[in-house]
């Protein structure tokens, strides 16, 4: 693990899961203008030219250098069904060239694989992964929803530690024993889906997820333990929740389409007292709802 990156990783970055190309491409052009330095994409998300075209406006039309804002993108390492083709090594290079050209960089900051699905090809990936750190196309290497489990399979095989885990955490799946691991192990975390509890969180046809309608009602009432906090610190109900991870040391990735919501979720400056992060430790419901295929932690 370099220590630097946890140094250099921004607390907020913009996610873009779900969003077209063109809202991509608005979405980094207006929140890097706003403050944000971290662009969150993945090849599987589609968007990465969207993200491209608003770094090039950016760079042409303010003082912004490459060197200001982190990008991470994310290898799709295949398996997740039964046609989905798994990368081996050196698809996993190819991948990332690809990965590079839709966003016409020279390099990137954060190159993850997106899930273990991959199984036994995991390993592989990884080192085609450990290449591209030492090639300088890529400056830090981690993976995403991957496990105790799954890590522990490197360092079986004397490999290097991943630099960060992309992985859901929010009040409802808090996954303590996962993130003590990490800690641990110096593996910096990156906190996505924080808006979870929201009751407009995925709320539009087609954005599928594992949320249950109770979570749904319990999100909406007005007594909801969050509405209530968000009143008490005098923020929104995003903010809190994004508070709530960032004040353990988690980086996030709010996403959104609307303009105001990208600078309500950004522009704050609290700190959530002990006995509320106390209290919020209580409400953890277990595990992951974001995907729609069920928990990614669980591959095996
Ligand atoms: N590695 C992985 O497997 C993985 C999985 C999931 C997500 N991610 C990353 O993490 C990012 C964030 O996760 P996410 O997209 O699941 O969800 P999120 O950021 O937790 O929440 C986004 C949802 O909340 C709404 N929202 C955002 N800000 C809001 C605000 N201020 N007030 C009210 N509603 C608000 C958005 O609607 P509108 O857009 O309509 O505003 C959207 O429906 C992703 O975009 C992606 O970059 C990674």
């Amino acid at each position: 693990m370099d220590d630097t990156f946890k140094h250099i990783l921004p607390k907020i970055g913009l996610g873009t899961y779900n969003m077209t190309s063109k809202e991509a491409e608005v979405m980094t052009y207006e929140s890097i203008k706003h403050g944000y330095r971290h662009i969150d994409t993945a090849a599987v998300y589609k968007n990465e030219d969207g993200v491209a075209k608003a770094l090039l406006k950016i760079f042409a039309e303010t003082n912004i250098e490459r060197k200001d804002v982190y990008i991470t993108t994310k290898l799709w390492p295949g398996g997740l069904i039964k046609l989905d083709r798994v990368r081996n090594y050196k698809d996993t290079l190819k991948s990332f060239e690809k990965s590079l050209m839709r966003l016409n960089l020279e390099y990137v900051d954060l190159y993850l694989i997106h899930s273990p699905h991959a199984k036994t090809k995991r390993i592989d990936q990884w080192k085609s992964l450990i290449e591209l750190k030492e090639s300088g196309k890529v400056k830090f290497i981690g993976v995403s929803n991957w496990g105790a489990n799954h890590i522990n399979e490197l360092k079986e095989n004397n490999l290097p530690l991943p630099d960060a885990n992309q992985i859901e955490i929010h009040p409802w799946s808090q996954k303590p024993d996962l993130v003590n691991y990490l800690k641990e192990n110096k593996i910096n975390i990156i906190a996505y889906s924080s808006l979870v509890p929201l009751s407009t969180w995925r709320h539009k046809d087609g954005e599928n997820s594992k949320k249950t309608t109770e979570m749904y009602e319990i999100g909406s009432s007005a007594n909801s333990p969050f509405k209530l906090l968000a009143n008490k610190y005098n923020c929104s109900e995003p903010q809190f929740l994004l508070q709530w991870a960032i004040q353990q040391n988690f980086a996030v990735l709010p996403k959104t389409i609307d303009l105001l919501r990208m600078r309500e979720n950004f522009d704050f400056n609290f700190f959530i007292e002990k006995d509320d992060m106390h209290y919020i430790s209580t409400l953890d419901m277990g595990d992951s709802v974001t995907w729609e295929y069920g928990d990614p932690l669980k591959v095996t």
